[in-house]
């Protein structure tokens, strides 16, 4: 559905967008995430055909962001990080207008404006100024404005800033109804944890290159591999001798403490850093069950997108390109 190849988009002698390239399937919902001036705003419009690359293709349902933008703006709907709204005008008023714009006949109009105000659960706000709603109703508004034309993929940029904690739950419930109803997505955010819900796919972008891109399970997997996997282990009693075994282990590093002290249940834990692979795991309980260490649990700690984010990302904001390879692509 989204078939982006060897794209670039330079300003000026600073590039924002290098050699990005990716496929997203019909019906996929995908999380483009990166830091501030990663470049996911570059690239969103250049989807939305409101920017030309520099170099390189954008096909949306096959047709060319560049060559044929009217029949890729009759299938997508683009919300923008910001927009705008206008005066005097109420929430019905505005969508009936975006409808409009859309060449909607005008019997068709009301019916569409309410399936969206429905969908968007702003049916109350119908009557609403536009300029007198909340940031977050404002953006919900947006989102509805993006759905009118009913376009079979979506390209939201930052739709879930500035929404309040319930607000956000909501989003995503949204966000998955979308799905259902067979829209793929394509959404950019800072926030991983927001994405990891409805996402089935995310890519990573930083300094304008792609840095992961794959399944979330596909992805998460590839960095744990590539990097140390946390382990936690729980005794009954005092963790004295659990450490020094694990210190004494060259695959674990960092071997720490949780919580400082006992807990209430009598038991203490530590978790540390383990660089070897998953089959390494099994000799290191045997060997704790050896010692006679009093052991009641040993997992692995779940690498969540926050985990994967920070581990690939290398923290600069934006621009910078990279002097070498990002070593986690395949
Ligand atoms: N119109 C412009 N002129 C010059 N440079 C620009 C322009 N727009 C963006 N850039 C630069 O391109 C790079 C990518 O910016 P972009 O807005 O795409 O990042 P982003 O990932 O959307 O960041 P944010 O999370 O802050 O929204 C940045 O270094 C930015 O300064
Ligand atoms: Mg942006």
């Amino acid at each position: 559905m989204i078939e982006i190849e060897n794209l670039e988009k330079s300003y000026g002698p600073a590039v924002a967008v290098e050699r990005l390239s990716l496929r997203i399937e019909t019906g996929d919902a995908f999380g483009f995430i990166g830091p501030n001036g990663a470049g996911k705003t570059t690239t969103i419009k250049i989807l939305a055909t409101l920017l030309e690359p520099s170099a390189g293709t954008v096909l949306i349902n096959g047709y060319c962001a560049v060559e044929e933008p009217e029949k890729v703006r009759e299938v997508l709907g683009y919300m923008p990080d910001h927009f705008g709204v206008y005066d005097g005008m109420r929430v019905w008023e505005y969508l009936d207008f975006f409808a409009a714009a859309y060449r909607k006949p005008r019997g068709q109009r009301l019916g569409l404006v309410a399936d969206v105000l429905e969908l968007t659960d702003m049916t109350p706000r119908r009557n609403d100024f536009v300029d007198a709603l909340s940031v977050g109703l404002k953006q919900r508004l947006c989102l509805a404005k993006t759905l009118i034309h009913d376009p079979s993929v979506l390209v939201l940029d930052e739709p879930a800033s500035g929404l309040d904690p319930r607000a956000r739950i909501e989003f995503r419930e949204l966000m998955k109804e979308l799905t259902r109803l067979g829209k793929t997505l394509f959404v950019s955010s800072h926030i991983l944890p927001e994405l990891a819900d409805f996402c089935n796919k995310i890519g990573i972008i930083e300094g304008g290159r792609l840095l992961e891109f794959g399944e979330v399970d596909e992805v998460t997997a590839r960095v744990e591999s590539a990097s140390y996997r946390v382990v936690n282990v729980r005794v009954i009693g005092e963790p004295a001798a659990a450490r020094e075994i694990l210190q004494a282990c060259p695959q674990l590093a960092n071997v720490r403490e949780q919580n400082g002290r006992r807990r209430s249940d009598g038991t203490s834990q530590l978790q540390a850093e383990f660089s070897g692979t998953l089959d390494d795991m099994p000799a290191l309980v045997d060997r704790l069950v050896a010692e006679k260490v009093r052991l009641v649990g040993f997992w692995e700690e779940k690498t969540d997108l926050e985990d994967v984010f920070m581990k690939i990302t290398r923290g600069g904001v934006g621009g910078g390109a990279h002097d070498d390879g990002p070593g986690l692509m395949k």
